[in-house]
């Protein structure tokens, strides 16, 4: 496809508009500061917008404060337990990510020397690191002229053009359009404006087109609707897979846990006894597939939207007066769970059996 820079609106209106609205988040380097000669930390930028890519800046939050409280630089991410940046991380999902996140902070401490490589190229060949990560981390931190792509850019970048192509198939030409916006000066500040502005005015629904810096030249404004844009080809269900799980708690206090196997899904984070979720909608889901034999209660079901199936649990419970030998997994008080790198799926099982396990989680 040819493109032509004659249409490329200036990303100039964006950068002014950015200097007056910007969000202060926890990570970020506002204009006034960067005017003051405050520089990023790479360590911030990378550990935010890893966990970033999992969920909304609210919810980042209390997580990015967490991790730098414990861990206030790379050097000390990669000399801690896996164990325990697994249990820190959990609640924000998809685990690959955590431990993706040790690998590379491991790799920045020994083949850096504790220094981020400052280029998109350099960047990329860290564990974990992809292109939307690499791009984020050159532009924010390193103030390269890197284009980055996250869905709020898309949003933007496809009604700034009126893109007609759904996506997945429309994201080279909207990453092209964004090679051609970002300026040499100030590509950090125009990333970060660019979410800002698909976060806060070019929404997905109900976009406050009169407040944005792009209303004169934005095509799905003057010839369309905003809001029919980015077009999306039409979502597949997806399949449904159920199971079991069993919380067996003692007159101690005490719940049987277990750790998952490292590879695949959730892996290396901690559960309580549940059959395979391979199975699809016949899955086992009675309380037979139950580590011990006892008097097991059916209480309800669980529902859990993964990115590539929905997981129906079953949640059976039972109440022993002491601990019985199981083959795998240990007893844990329940007083102890929220210091466990319990995934969301199971503590909404636990909770699902025991109302009140998690007092103060949000997860
Ligand atoms: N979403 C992902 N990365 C972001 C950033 N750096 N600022 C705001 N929102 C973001």
């Amino acid at each position: 496809m040819t493109i032509t820079t004659l249409d490329t609106p200036s990303a100039k209106p964006l950068l002014d508009w950015y200097d007056r609205h910007h969000r202060d988040l926890p990570w970020r380097v506002s204009p006034g500061m960067a005017a003051r000669g405050v520089k990023p930390d790479p360590y911030h930028i990378w550990l935010s917008e890893v966990m970033l890519q999992q969920t909304t800046v609210q919810a980042v939050k209390p997580y990015f404060a967490k991790f730098l409280q414990r861990w206030p630089a790379v050097t000390s991410l990669a000399a801690a337990a896996n164990d325990e940046v697994m249990a820190a991380w959990a609640g924000l999902g998809y685990y690959a990510r955590a431990r993706n996140l040790k690998k590379c902070a491991e790799a920045v401490a020994r083949e850096y020397g504790g220094i981020f490589p400052d280029t998109e190229a350099g960047l990329k060949s860290l564990p974990g690191i992809g292109d939307y990560t690499a791009a984020a981390v050159a532009a924010i931190a390193f103030n390269r002229q890197a284009a980055v792509m996250d869905g709020n850019v898309e949003r933007v970048i496809s009604r700034l053009y009126a893109i007609e192509t759904p996506l997945p198939a429309a994201k080279p030409v909207m990453k092209e359009k964004v090679v051609l916006l970002t300026p040499a000066a100030r590509p950090g500040d125009f990333a970060q404006a660019m979410m800002d502005l698909g976060a806060t005015i070019c929404t997905p629904k109900r976009p406050a087109c009169s407040l944005c810096p792009f209303r004169g030249a934005c095509e799905a404004l003057k010839f369309s609707d905003p809001e029919l844009f980015p077009v999306k080809a039409a979502k597949k269900e997806k399949p449904v897979r159920q199971g079991a799980a069993f919380i067996a708690v003692t007159a101690d206090g005490e719940i049987l846990l277990r750790r998952r196997g490292d590879s695949g899904l959730l892996g290396g984070m901690t559960e309580v006894p549940t059959t395979a979720w391979t199975a699809r909608i016949d899955g086992e889901t009675s309380a037979e597939a139950a580590p011990f034999d006892a008097a097991w209660h059916a209480c309800g079901t669980v529902i859990h939207v993964f990115t590539h199936f929905e997981l129906r649990l079953s949640i059976y419970r039972t109440a022993i007066a002491a601990t019985v030998d199981t083959n795998d997994g240990w007893w844990e008080p329940v007083t102890n769970l929220e210091a466990q790198a319990l995934p969301t799926v199971m503590k909404k099982a636990i909770a699902a059996a025991i109302p009140l396990a998690f007092k103060t989680s949000k997860g």
